[in-house]
């Protein structure tokens, strides 16, 4: 059984990064809430405690049960999970003086701490905190300070108990990946063995033995994630894949036959459905963004239920769940609330009773692509922006109609294509046009027109949760506002976003 590192997640923003740093050391770890893991076995060994929007002070700060972990394991308690460690074990922590959010550079003065080996003194850390911990119980020692507090970091003598009251998981603490690595190696043992080639092998043999010789239905819809599970399944039980891939007609504009043609190129057994119609319909005249959103999402149940019923005793339903998904899910909520909903978690109604099979639910997204990589998919693929499940549907404000479809579809489709073009469409995170429900007076010719408004949006990001604009050269824009207007009918003007996310959102709903 693959070795591991647990992390408890308190509510930190920075949780899922701490996983992903550890991954990218090629080292396997795991995030569940602070008060629901599964019990430690053997195959764990060593715990981290992530930060958290909540004070230790707080009376409902989140207490987690260490009883079987503290002293018995590696720990390390990061930020929130530090100042646990000290508050709940006979130390005290209070509001600080100078509440310290930034940079800070770190003065190491316990050279001899393990997790600091090859870590240069008065390096740059990441400070996010408001409280402080004034006193240490009496067993744990002090092995770093900043500018403005003792105790920057600690260790606990005779147990391989760790603190650090900065973040070594975000980018600015420049020393933060060595250090979480003298943790997950040198501190608790664990080899670097989780590649995507090891976990492809791997998967496809869990999946095997999972599935044998049952029949598996799969959605795909051009993205990533179901494109990946797809091949790792179809290389799992070759022959038993039936895939379904539905044309909502809010996808791109050819995408469905580009995709198609590139799925039955990569020796998956896909049926394309067409229901643009029966989408239309079912939206037509509704223009609140959730609401069309919930009509999308019963719509594409309703047709890939029907396909799904025709295929001959089906056991399976295989989804392209991802584990921020996953987490999302169960995750300790902080005062951030849900601000749109997502359609994708938790799929299909029971009546399907099927039985589901996730192949990517532990991977994060570049994961994903590197697994992908390592099956031999192709760059075109991989490489793909982001694409929400309701398409163009979110991206035409107001109600949705094909005749504005086919607007947008042009103006995106000129949008991307001058990406390309211009070697711009790596380096964007996500691009896409909105249309807006705004006209406008222009001049064309010697006519006066009245027509329609096209958004460019274009973002960089890692994740989508933060995002900002992309600083495209005044040319470019003059180049694909110049093609719309001149080549797509019903738009006389183009406008840039340049929003950040937050306050904004990457989509316009
Ligand atoms: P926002 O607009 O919330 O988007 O900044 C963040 C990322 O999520 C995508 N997105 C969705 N994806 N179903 C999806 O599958 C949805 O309903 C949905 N809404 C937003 C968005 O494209 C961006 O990548």
């Amino acid at each position: 059984m693959q070795n591991k590192i647990l992390i408890l997640d308190f509510g930190s923003q920075y949780t899922q990064l701490i996983a992903r740093k550890i991954r990218e050391l090629n080292v396997y770890c795991e995030i569940y809430p602070y008060n629901n893991f599964p019990k430690i076995d053997s195959n764990v060994k060593g715990v981290i405690l992530s930060g958290s929007p909540f004070s230790v002070r707080d009376k409902k700060a989140p207490v987690p049960d260490l009883s079987d972990i503290k002293g018995k394991l590696p720990l390390l308690g990061i930020c929130y999970g530090a100042q646990h460690l000290a508050h709940n074990f006979g130390g005290e922590v209070a509001p600080s003086e100078h509440r310290e959010y930034g940079r800070a550079n770190l003065k190491i003065n316990d050279a001899s701490c393990k997790l600091f080996k090859g870590i240069k003194n008065n390096s740059q850390v990441w400070m996010s905190h408001a409280d402080t911990v004034v006193k240490l119980p009496d067993n744990y020692v002090i092995t770093a300070g900043t500018e403005n507090i003792n105790t920057g970091a600690f260790r606990v003598n005779g147990e391989e108990t760790y603190g650090l009251q900065f973040h070594p998981e975000v980018y600015h603490s420049v020393f933060g990946k060595e250090i979480l690595k003298n943790f997950v190696v040198d501190i608790c043992g664990v080899s670097q063995d989780w590649t995507p080639d090891a976990f492809a092998e791997t998967t496809i043999s869990e999946l095997k033995s999972k599935i044998g010789n049952d029949k598996v239905v799969l959605g795909l819809s051009g993205g990533v994630d179901s494109t990946v599970a797809a091949v790792l399944l179809n290389k799992a039980v070759e022959g038993n894949l039936y895939c379904i891939f539905v044309d909502n007609g809010l996808l791109r504009k050819n995408e469905f036959e580009e995709v198609l043609k590139s799925y039955k190129g990569m020796g998956l057994n896909v049926k394309g459905v067409n229901a643009s119609e029966k989408f239309y319909s079912a939206l037509r005249g509704i223009s609140e963004p959730e609401e069309k959103r919930k009509v999308i999402g019963n719509v594409f149940i309703e047709v890939f239920d029907n396909e799904a019923k025709r295929i001959k005793n089906v056991k399976w339903l295989a989804q392209g769940t991802i584990y921020p998904d996953v987490i999302e899910s169960v995750s300790v909520k902080g005062p951030s609330a849900t601000i749109k909903s997502h359609h994708n978690v938790g799929g299909l109604p029971d009546f399907m009773k099927l039985k589901i099979v996730e192949p990517l639910r532990l991977l994060f997204k570049d994961e994903v692509r590197r697994v992908g990589a390592s099956l031999g998919i192709g760059k075109e693929l991989l490489d793909r922006h982001p694409f929400p499940g309701p398409g163009l549907g979110i991206r035409i404000l107001g109600d949705i109609t094909p005749e504005k479809v086919r607007i947008l579809q042009d103006a995106d489709d000129i949008f991307i294509s001058e990406l390309k073009k211009n070697n711009l469409y790596d380096k964007v995170w996500q691009a896409l046009t909105v249309l807006l429900p705004v006209k406008s007076v222009g001049v064309m010719g010697d006519e006066r027109t009245y027509e329609n408004t096209v958004v460019l949006r274009a973002v960089t990001s890692v994740d989508g949760m933060t995002a900002d604009w992309f600083h495209f050269s005044h040319e470019f824009l003059a180049e694909v506002s110049n093609k719309i207007i001149n080549r797509v009918r019903g738009i006389n003007r183009v406008v840039y976003d340049i929003s950040s996310k937050p306050p904004a959102t990457i989509e316009w709903e």
